[in-house]
C-alpha cells in the first residue's frame, strides 16, 4: 500500500503503521499537540479533541480556547494544558489571536484546529489568515473547514501536510454544492479534493474514506451508527493529530485514525450497546483498542 488505488484499512497495515513506544520515550519525544478549539456552548468539543489526542499517545497536549472559557476547559480536562487566546466578547476567538497561536505553533508539532469553532466572522477570517502560515502537520475539521467556504484555495496554500475531516455536510459546504450531492458519490468527491487541493481528505460517514494527494484511497471498515452521536468526530480530529505528533504520516495518521476511533466505538457498542454510548466513551475505549491492535 502506499501506491495508488483504493484499500480496506485492515488491522495489519495500522499494526504495521502504528510507531513503537521505545523504552527510552519520553514526553517530548511522543510529540506535542496544539488543540485550537471552542467557543461559548462548545467547550466540550474542544475538550474531546484534545483528550482524542491524550488517548492517542501523544506526549503533550496544549488546548488553546478564548480566554474567557479557559477556566471551564481547565476545570474539565486534568492531563491537558489550557491557554487563553484573544476572544471576541462573545466566547469565540478574535481574529488578533493569529499571532499568539502562531507563537504556539512553533512550540508544537502538530496543529489541531477547528472543533465547536463557531462560524463567527472575526474567527472566520482568523482561520483563513493562520492556515497559510502554519509550518507543521494540521489537522482541520469542522468549524476549521465551514471558515474556508467560499476561498476553500487557502488549503492549497498550506505548506505543511494537512488532513481535513468533513463530514458530507461540511465536504458540501467547502464544495458549494448542496449536501444531497455528497452522498451518491463520495469515493469521486474525496479523491477530487484531495487531488485538487493536496490535502489528505477523510470524508466522515458509514465507510469513512481517506483520499490521499498521491492517488491512494483508503475505505475503513470499523464503527458502526452509534458513532452517531454529539462530539464523536471531535474525538477523531484529536486521535489522527496524536497519531501525528508521534511521526505516522498523514495518509497514515487519518486512516489508522478513522480505525482506531471506529473500532473503539465497536468495543463501546458490545459493552454498552449502540445505541446509548457516548463520545466520552470512545476516549475510554480508545486504549484497548490500540492494544488490541498491537
Ligand atoms: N457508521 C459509522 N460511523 C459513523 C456513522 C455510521 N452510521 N455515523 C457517524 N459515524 C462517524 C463518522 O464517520 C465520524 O467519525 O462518527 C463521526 C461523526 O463525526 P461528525 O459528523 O463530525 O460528528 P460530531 O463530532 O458530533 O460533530 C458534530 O459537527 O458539523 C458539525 O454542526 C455539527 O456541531 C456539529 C458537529
Ligand atoms: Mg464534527
Amino acid at each position: 500500500n502506499g501506491a495508488p488505488g483504493r484499500y480496506l484499512v485492515t488491522e495489519k497495515m495500522v499494526r504495521d503503521w502504528l510507531p513503537p513506544r521505545p523504552a527510552w520515550a519520553h514526553k517530548g519525544s511522543c510529540g506535542r499537540v496544539l488543540v485550537v478549539a471552542g467557543s461559548r456552548g462548545m467547550t466540550g468539543a474542544a475538550c474531546l479533541a484534545a483528550l482524542g489526542a491524550a488517548r492517542a499517545g501523544a506526549g503533550l497536549v496544549t488546548l488553546a480556547v478564548p480566554a474567557e472559557l479557559q477556566d471551564v476547559v481547565a476545570v474539565k480536562l486534568t492531563e491537558i494544558m489550557t491557554v487563553g487566546l484573544p476572544g471576541t466578547g462573545e466566547g469565540t476567538l478574535a481574529r488578533s489571536a493569529r499571532n499568539e497561536i502562531l507563537d504556539l505553533v512553533e512550540k508544537a508539532d502538530v496543529l489541531a484546529i477547528g472543533p465547536g469553532l463557531s462560524r463567527h466572522l472575526e474567527t472566520v477570517a482568523l482561520i483563513r489568515e493562520l492556515l497559510p502560515a502554519v509550518r507543521v502537520p494540521c489537522v482541520i475539521d469542522a468549524d476549521g473547514l465551514n471558515a474556508l467556504a467560499g476561498d476553500v484555495q487557502i488549503l492549497s496554500r498550506i505548506s505543511a501536510p494537512a488532513i481535513i475531516t468533513p463530514h458530507e455536510g461540511e465536504m458540501a459546504r467547502l464544495l458549494g454544492c448542496p449536501p444531497g450531492e455528497i452522498s451518491s458519490r463520495r469515493l469521486k468527491v474525496a479523491e477530487e479534493a484531495a487531488g485538487n487541493w493536496g490535502v489528505v481528505t477523510l470524508l466522515k460517514g458509514a465507510a469513512t474514506l481517506i483520499a490521499c494527494p498521491g492517488g491512494t484511497t483508503y475505505i475503513n471498515p470499523t464503527g458502526n451508527p452509534g458513532l452517531a452521536t454529539g462530539g464523536s468526530g471531535d474525538v477523531l480530529t484529536g486521535v489522527i493529530a496524536g497519531l501525528l505528533a508521534q511521526g505516522m504520516d498523514a495518509p497514515r495518521a487519518a486512516a489508522a485514525g478513522a480505525y482506531l476511533h471506529g473500532l473503539a466505538g465497536d468495543m463501546a457498542a458490545r459493552e454498552k450497546g449502540m445505541r446509548g454510548f457516548l463520545a466520552g466513551d470512545i476516549l475510554e475505549l480508545l486504549p484497548e483498542a490500540m492494544a488490541r491492535v498491537e
